[in-house]
């Protein structure tokens, strides 16, 4: 029977709506499918004593502060912390500039509430991260996308989507979710320069640019915005908004990262958290602190580094040795994901019933394109199975695909 509830849901609730895909990879989680459908780190790597002994700290040393409200904008010491890190690749930021949130995915959020007007555009790459998308749909937004290629979002296409007017950019320069690309310097240094031109402002998510494997460090997109820009002897002042987290390099489960943007930008999203939550959990961003604050996590990440560098090999030579003719993949320089585009014939979404009748999963590509398309193509993780899971998904993924191409 109906409650008087189902005829007065708002208008935003329209654009939520659950799929297909989303069913489907609910019957991933029996612990016999091999899942490459999440975006999950190791858990055996995760640093339970650093916190266990931490934890204990911030009881003794903190009990009082840790376990009261705090405020909107977060624990001050981990804001400056952020700050001096921020620093160090030559932006000029103090805890004034910086935000906590729970998770980026709240950033996203809180942006779309203090941004977007139903029927704004949005620009994006294409395909990209899901969780904007949906963040974002909930606020009636468009979407305006740019094709992507082995170095990420293609410039020569940018300035016609620049024209359409967006409210702003959503670019992911690192170890793009979900293609696992990277934005090489001349393109960043062109994507900051269109930009420019057109007055078009950037969010810059970078939840993986630490995640590093090979190859060299390669300045953020919010970097060289504030080096063309040059003209900030105290703070910063430019037009990108850039969003990290601890969710991959400490843990996802404490919910804790951070916004760096110009400080009237932070009051606003301040005032956006404070109806959403008054803040994130003191405990755990006192407990963060502690757990990064002699250089811990500098350390760790060296250890993601090892552990995920040889699963994404493992998983690049299974894709060598089983896949079928006419199937390409990226290989990624750092990150959580690769991509695989299959021969044309063949739809993701309906080989992902026989994957999982296999007990393989993956997340089809059709998910990241806000405006449709990439029927062909998909997600792999490889930063969550062991590398003997990961041989025996691979193999039997190639399983799947053969009998699809029948
Ligand atoms: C590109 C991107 N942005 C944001 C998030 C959300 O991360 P968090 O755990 O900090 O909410 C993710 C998570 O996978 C991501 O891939």
């Amino acid at each position: 029977m109906e409650t008087l509830w189902e005829q007065r849901y708002a208008l935003r609730t329209q654009n939520m709506k659950g799929s297909t895909i989303r069913e489907l990879l609910k019957l991933t989680q029996s612990p016999d499918v091999i899942s490459f459908a999440g975006g999950m780190p190791a858990p055996e790597i995760f640093p339970i004593n650093e916190f266990s002994e931490a934890s204990t700290r911030v009881f003794k040393e903190h009990g009082q502060q840790a376990l009261q409200y705090g405020t909107t904008d977060g624990y001050l010491p981990l804001r400056e912390m952020i700050a001096r890190h921020t620093n160090k690749y030559g932006i000029n930021v103090t805890a004034d500039n910086i935000m906590i949130t729970n998770g980026s995915q709240q950033a996203l959020d809180l942006i779309g509430k203090i941004f977007i007007n139903p029927g704004d555009r949005i620009l994006v790459e294409n395909p990209t991260y899901l969780g904007a998308l949906q963040a974002w749909s909930t606020y009636n937004a468009q979407f305006v996308t740019v094709p992507s290629d082995q170095d990420g979002i293609q410039v020569e296409h940018l300035e016609k989507a620049l024209r359409a007017g967006p409210k702003f950019m959503y670019v992911l320069p690192n170890f793009q979710n979900p293609t696992g690309v990277t934005i090489p310097l001349e393109r960043r240094k062109l994507l900051v320069e269109l930009a420019d031109k057109y007055g078009v402002p950037i969010i810059e998510d970078d939840p993986y640019g630490q995640l590093r494997f090979e190859g060299e460090h390669i300045p953020a997109v919010e970097v060289l915005d504030d080096q063309m820009r040059n003209d900030n002897g105290c703070c910063y002042t430019g037009n990108v908004i850039y969003l990290s987290t601890f969710s991959k390099i400490l843990a996802p489960g404490i919910r804790i990262a951070w916004v760096v943007a110009t400080p009237e930008i932070i009051q606003k999203l301040v005032m956006a958290k404070q109806g959403a939550d008054l803040h994130s959990p003191t405990f755990n961003q006192i407990l963060t602190y502690e757990v990064a604050r002699h250089g811990f996590i500098t350390e760790h990440v060296k250890t993601i580094i090892r552990v995920y560098r040889e699963r994404r090999d493992i998983m690049l030579e299974e894709l060598e040795k089983n896949m079928p003719p006419n199937t390409k993949w990226t290989h990624p320089q750092g990150g959580l994901f690769l991509w695989v585009t299959l021969p044309e014939e063949i739809n993701t979404t309906d080989l992902l019933i026989r994957a999982v009748e296999k007990k393989v999963a993956f997340v089809p590509g059709s998910s990241f394109h806000p405006l449709g398309g990439g029927e062909n193509t998909m997600r792999l993780n490889f930063s969550n199975a062991k590398p003997d899971m990961i041989r025996l998904g691979v193999q039997r993924l190639a399983e799947a695909i053969r009998e699809n191409l029948k």
